[in-house]
């Protein structure tokens, strides 16, 4: 048989692997609602900065007859704002707990009434005359968020056909972007962003909730924790034949099936024994880094301070350049959504790194001469990287960390793993928006230069480290690491060994 035809018989097959009915999609929208939570109550803060410290200043006035200092209007601005990725923290490291007892569906279902408390106390505290609410609502908010990340990328990656799982997997950033990017339109001050509307922008979360309530009790429950976690094969195979629009299902549930025996002689895992076990060494150190090159490559610097970014280079109307950002960044998710599964997470991650790290570098030239020569190309030359930043996280940088824990491991250890890589990155993202501001005034134009570094870093440990996961199954995917630990002593590091059965026949890089 030609080449060509070997291969026109392996699309078809595959084909016949990948239905993608509108009831998987419309499950999968339903999840992809918390991931538009996630971006919504991260963007939707930068726009009303202002107003909130007027109202902070106006309720010491009413309260004390003497406005706030400045200098606590600050610190309870900070606060405000860094409460939130503290939520965030707790949020993501109770996952694991929080479908181990109640499932994929239910906790979803469950986290929304912390959307809904969230955006009460955020949407009346300008009734109530009270700042302290719109504190503890950025917390309990961050809370929600933090449940969102984790959840969200579970239960799209538990449902989706192998063959196309980076694709619904990037549906989850596509989800995120699309809510920054709605949160930075409505926060205009013409549209919620004004001094009598913000209680309503940052309350407007509440809706999503109530639309995800509404529509969650018309999922299933994912199919693989019904049968691996709870042993209930017939519900399992009822809510797979929906999903893939097909009676036969078995191949779905016998790969669950063998993936669940595997599970029973084990016991479930804690996050201890992620980092005991050699099997889950490997995997979750591998998710760690991803989830920092994904924060530490500087992604919310330029969007928590992109207005200020523009505003130094030149730019007269930074707000809109500012959004131009939020709308490049969501094409480029987009077109990796396409990419993800025909060239691979590791290829678009490497890719995704290198052009930000060489984007950084010209934002840097850009922003070091526009001071001392008047060309107005330089101010074009900084738009034009900081574009070019962005539309490279979101190759690879952006959608892949979220998705790739979920296919790093089985479901045993898989919500340990998602707890643990979530709440890094969720600390990463923190420590990113503390420090930022900080560097900028100790390093001036040359800031990016700590990001071009940590890139450099992440590129390389990409490349020896992190194996192709395209088209595999998540046991197939766990052998390989079982196997690459079981022949680490005569194995020097850098090895690469070929796994045993791999549907892509994929050469997987040797990891200590
Ligand atoms: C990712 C990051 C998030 C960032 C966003 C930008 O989802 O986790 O922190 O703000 O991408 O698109």
């Amino acid at each position: 048989m030609s080449a060509k035809m070997e291969k026109m018989v392996e699309d078809k097959v595959d084909k016949k692997k990948q239905p993608v009915t509108g009831y998987l999609l419309f499950c999968v929208s339903t999840a992809v609602i918390g991931s538009l939570q996630f971006g919504y109550n991260t963007g939707v803060i930068n726009a009303p900065a202002e107003k909130l410290q007027t109202f902070f200043r106006n309720v010491s006035m009413e309260r004390n007859g003497e406005p706030m200092e400045e200098g606590t209007v600050i610190i309870v601005w900070s606060f405000a704002v860094a409460i939130f990725s503290v939520g965030g923290m707790i949020g993501s490291l109770s996952v694991g707990v929080m479908v181990n007892k109640f499932g994929r569906r239910k906790s979803m279902f469950l986290a929304n009434i912390l959307a809904l408390i969230g955006g009460a106390l955020m949407g009346f505290s300008s009734l109530c005359w009270s700042y302290e609410m719109v504190i503890i609502g950025r917390l309990v908010i961050g809370l929600f968020c933090g449940l969102c990340t984790g959840l969200s990328p579970m239960y799209i990656g538990e449902l989706a056909p192998t063959a196309l799982r980076g694709a619904f997997g990037t549906l989850h950033q596509l989800g995120v972007v699309i809510g920054i990017l709605v949160a930075q339109v409505f926060g205009l001050e013409a549209l919620l962003g004004s001094d009598y509307l913000w209680p309503l922008l940052l309350a407007l979360t509440a809706l999503p909730a109530a639309l995800q309530c509404i529509m969650l009790p018309l999922c299933p429950e994912s199919p693989r924790h019904l049968l691996i976690n709870l042993n209930q094969e017939e519900e399992a195979r009822k809510a797979l034949v929906r999903l893939r629009g097909s009676e036969d299902v078995s191949e779905d549930i016998n790969e669950m099936k063998e993936e669940g025996r595997k599970m029973a002689m084990e016991k479930k895992v804690t996050i201890p024994e992620l980092f005991r076990s050699p099997a889950y060494r490997q995997p979750i150190i591998i998710a760690i880094v991803l989830q920092l090159s994904q924060q530490l490559s500087g992604i919310n610097a330029v969007f928590y301070y992109s207005t200020g970014i523009f505003k130094k280079a030149g730019v007269t109307q930074p707000i809109y350049a500012t959004i131009g950002a939020g709308v490049v960044n969501t094409i480029f998710t987009v077109v990796s959504l396409f990419l993800v599964d025909r060239a691979g997470r590791r290829t678009l991650h490497l890719i995704g790194l290198s052009g930000m790290a060489i984007s950084a570098l010209f934002m840097t030239i850009s922003l070091a001469l526009i001071d001392e020569e008047n060309f107005s190309f330089l101010s074009y030359l900084a738009i034009a990287a900081v574009l070019g930043f962005v539309a490279s996280f979101e190759m690879g940088p952006g959608p892949i960390p979220w998705f790739i824990v979920a296919e790093l491991f089985e479901q045993g250890p898989r919500p340990a793993a998602i707890a643990v890589a979530g709440c890094s990155n969720w600390t990463a993202n923190f420590l990113v928006g503390l420090a930022f501001l900080k560097l900028e005034a100790l390093c001036g134009p040359y800031v990016f230069i700590i990001f071009v570094i940590f890139l450099i870093f992440f590129i390389i440990f990409t490349y020896f480290k992190v194996p192709e996961t395209k088209g595999r199954t998540f046991e197939d995917i766990a052998r390989g690491f079982a196997s690459a630990a079981a022949s680490q002593p005569s194995h020097p590091q850098g090895d690469e060994v070929t796994l045993p059965v791999s549907p892509t026949r994929e050469k997987v890089p040797m990891v200590e």
